[in-house]
Order: structure tokens, then sequence, then C-alpha cells
């Protein structure tokens, strides 16, 4: 910790600050998002252009901010300021930091309405409705549920009380060290979904769904959703794994650590969307159906295969967790914001932060009922019949995190020394060409192209 300004805690190993990236990473967004998107977008094209953003986008940017975080040893928007001055550089990098805040409470407002559904899921389960449900009533038990706004409220309430508990309390460390087998759990749980899923008749058709590409549904907008979720599915562009990084120690690994997170968020998206698709298919169901997919099709799952009670609530109750050290690492940076920006202390910090978040996610609750046919900024063709939550997700996934997330590898790549960047990441030669390669030119273009195409084409 030699050069290092003030005394800020460091992570007890290389485990404990993998598992709270991958806590943070690994949420909704493998389980739910993933799979609706693929189905809204048609398949396996969007699959293959998600792995790529991952590998040549996803992948640079999170070891880019990492890097910042462990030089700046601040938070994001510290951190940002700080190294800009040192380097000299345009005070505007701030804005880096300050984007990642009000992006982490946009997501969180929506987040935690869908942390109550899982929430809602596992009493469903735990009651035993499931058994024996048809593709009709699966599907009614959902739009009924989306028609409650008293429901989704109250669900949307408990969520975000779960999240406040702890970020209030200060004590993520201990879910973390949950998450050491909780996650794995996740994991195995959802091979056993896939295995069920291989004995059902449509299998075939849906691993043909996700893998085998019909290029003809490329285009723009799906190229730009592609990346939007490579993204959000690895935390990027919110200054999250910013802060992170600045707790990592020195002799962390950063290329290696940031592939294990990579490869594990991968996986478990993947896998969800291989035990998602044969069961849509199999039940004759409509994949592009949207945010409601998995709600509709793993009940089913659970309803018809041995254990399926037992299997179905500890599945939920899984996502549950998933969601939760989810959302902490969002309210987190906020608390800390409003902290230093405040008189406030930790305690009044997060009751002030988890009101501000609860309140705006009240607009999403009603956005599936009362507000179901609001769009704020449907006098733009572009933005027709988008509800308050749709807009919510596109403009954070599709516009803020790219963006800042962009800012983030532009500086590493081409405001900080190719010295002063290669002494923090512990790479032979020719590795670190290859990655500085990509860093400066391959993520920053391909960011822009698919905003480009995405947006106006
Ligand atoms: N990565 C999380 C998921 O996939 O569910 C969601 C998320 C967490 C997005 C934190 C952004 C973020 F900063």
């Amino acid at each position: 910790m030699s050069q290092k300004s003030h005394s800020h805690a460091q992570w007890s190993s290389r485990l404990a600050f993998t598992l709270a990236a991958v806590g943070s990473a690994v949420g909704l967004g493998n389980i739910w998002k993933f799979p609706y998107m693929v189905g809204q977008s048609g398949g396996a094209a969007f699959v293959l252009v998600y792995l790529v953003c991952i590998a040549l986008i996803g992948l640079p940017i999170l070891m880019s901010e990492w890097l910042l975080g462990r030089l700046g040893q601040k938070n994001p928007i510290a951190t940002m300021s700080e190294i800009s001055r040192r380097l000299k550089r345009s005070k505007a990098w701030t804005l880096v930091g300050v984007g990642g805040v009000l992006g982490a409470y946009l997501i969180l407002s929506f987040y935690s309405v869908i942390g109550g559904w899982a929430l809602i899921y596992t009493g469903y389960s735990a009651s035993g409705i499931f058994t024996d449900l048809t593709s009709d009533s699966v599907g009614n038990l959902f739009s009924g549920l989306l028609a409650s706004p008293g429901t989704l409220l109250l669900w949307h309430s408990v969520f975000m009380i779960l999240t406040i508990a702890v970020v209030m309390g200060g004590v993520a460390g201990g879910l973390e060290r949950a998450a050491k087998t909780l996650m794995p759990a996740l994991g195995i749980l959802l091979v056993v979904l896939v295995i069920y899923a291989a004995t059902t008749p449509g299998f075939a058709a849906g691993v043909n769904y996700l893998f085998n590409p019909d290029w003809s549904k490329l285009n723009g907008e799906v190229v730009l959703a592609a990346m939007g979720h490579a993204f959000f599915t690895l935390s990027l562009g919110m200054g999250i794994m910013m802060a992170y990084g600045s707790y990592l120690s020195d002799d962390v690994n950063i290329g290696r650590t940031a592939l294990t997170v990579v490869v594990m968020d991968t996986v478990i998206a993947l896998l969800a969307g291989m035990a998602i698709f044969p069961i849509v298919f199999s039940n004759g169901l409509d994949a592009a159906s949207g945010p409601g997919l998995i709600f509709q099709t793993l009940p089913l799952a659970f309803g018809h295969m041995t254990g399926g009670s037992v299997f179905g609530v500890l599945f939920f109750l899984l996502l549950v967790f998933a969601a939760w050290t989810s959302a902490i690492s969002l309210l987190e940076p906020i608390v800390e914001w409003l902290e230093e920006r405040s008189s406030l202390n930790r305690v009044g910090a997060t009751l002030v932060a988890g009101l501000a978040v609860w309140l705006l996610g009240v607009a999403s609750v009603l956005s599936f009922n009362l507000w179901s046919g609001v769009a704020p900024l449907g006098i733009f063709a572009h933005f027709a019949g988008m509800t308050v939550f749709d807009l919510l997700d596109y403009v954070t996934s599709k516009v803020m995190l790219p963006l800042t997330g962009l800012a983030a590898v532009i500086f590493v790549a081409w405001k900080m020394g190719r010295d002063e960047v290669r002494s923090q990441l512990n790479m032979s030669d020719g590795a670190f060409s290859l990655w500085h390669f990509i860093a400066r030119f391959i993520a920053p273009l391909g960011v822009l192209a698919v905003f480009v195409s995405g947006l106006w084409i």
C-alpha cells in the first residue's frame, strides 16, 4: 500500500474480491433479462453478438474500471477527479463517476420491482400452485400479478427494505461469504433445469434457437441491445466495478480475475437460456413475450418435474439472493455519494437514497398496469409505446452504461501512459500489446459503431 494516500481497506484475498464482483455481476440480468432479450431479438444472432461484445468490449472495460479504481483508491467520482488532476487531464472526466451514480439510481428503481417478482414467485412455488399448471394458467398467473399494483408495490417495498437493511448496516461482507456457497448452488440448480429441459420435446428446437444464428434477424437495434446487455450484466459503466477496484490489492492479477468473473457470468446466462427455450418450444409459448418470460416458463418445469416444488422454492430463493447482492452493489455508491455530499450519516443517507429509489420504482410498478398505456416520450417515433419501465431500461442499458464505460476505456487507453497501464496489468508483452490494441481501438470504436447504427440507422 506504499504510494496510497489514505488507509483504504483491502480485500482479504482474491477470493473475497472475486465473490463481491461476481455478486454484483450475476443477478437478474443473467436469469431474467438475458433470456427475454434473446427471445425479443430473435435468438442466436443476438447471443453471438452478445458474446463478441462481452469478449471485445466488456472484458477490456471491466479491466479498465478495476485498474482505475486501484489507482485512484477512492469512490468513482473522487477517483476520476484525482487521476485526471494527477495526469493533468480535464476535470470533465469526473462526469464518468457522476454518470455512474445517476445510472445506479435509475437501474435500481426498476431492478427492485423485478426483485419483488422473484420474491412473489418464491411464495407461489412454496404454496404448490405450480403443480400441473398449463401454459394458459401460467400465463394467467403472471398477468394477474401484473394487474395488481398493490401486490407489486408491496414486494418491491420488501425487496428495497432487504437491500437498505444490508447497506445501512454495512454488512455486505457476510452476504459475500454466503455467495461462496449460494452462487454455485444457483449454478447447480440451473444445470438441473437444463437436464429437465433436455427431456422435453422442444430441447433441440430450444438449443437451435440459442446457438444457430438466423442472420436475417440482425439489425442495428439488436446489436445495440446485445452490447447494452453486455454492460448491464457485467455491472459496467456504473462506477461500481471502479469502486471495487479501489479495494483491490496490488498483487491481484486483474486480467485473470476479470476473465473468471466474465466466464462465470456468461455461463450462468447461457444455462438460463438453455433451461428456458426448450420449455418455450415444448409448450408452444411465445419466445418474444418479454419481461415475463422466465415467470411463464420455469413454473411449468417446476410443476411437472419430480421434486419440482422443492426445486422451485430453492431456485427462486437463489434468484432473490443473486438479485439482492446486485441490488446492494447498486445502492452502495448512491449512499456513499450522498454521505459525502451531505451532512447525513450512513443510516440517514441509506434511508434517503433508499426512499428515493423506492419512489421512482413506483413508476415502474405502475408501468405494468395503470400506466401501461403511458409513453412519456411517445411523441418521438423512436420511443413510441415505451412505458416508464421501458424507458428506464433503455436509457440506462443502451445509452448511459455504454457511454460511461466508453469514457473509462478511452481514459485508460488514450489518456494514461502505456507504461503506467502496463505496470497495473501483470501480463506478458504479447498479451499486453493485444490488450492495449483492443482497449485503444476495438472496444471504443465498437461501442461507437453500435451506437450510431442502433440509434440512428
Ligand atoms: N449485473 C447485474 C445483473 O446482471 O443482474 C445488474 C447490475 C448490477 C447492473 C450493478 C449494473 C450494476 F451497476
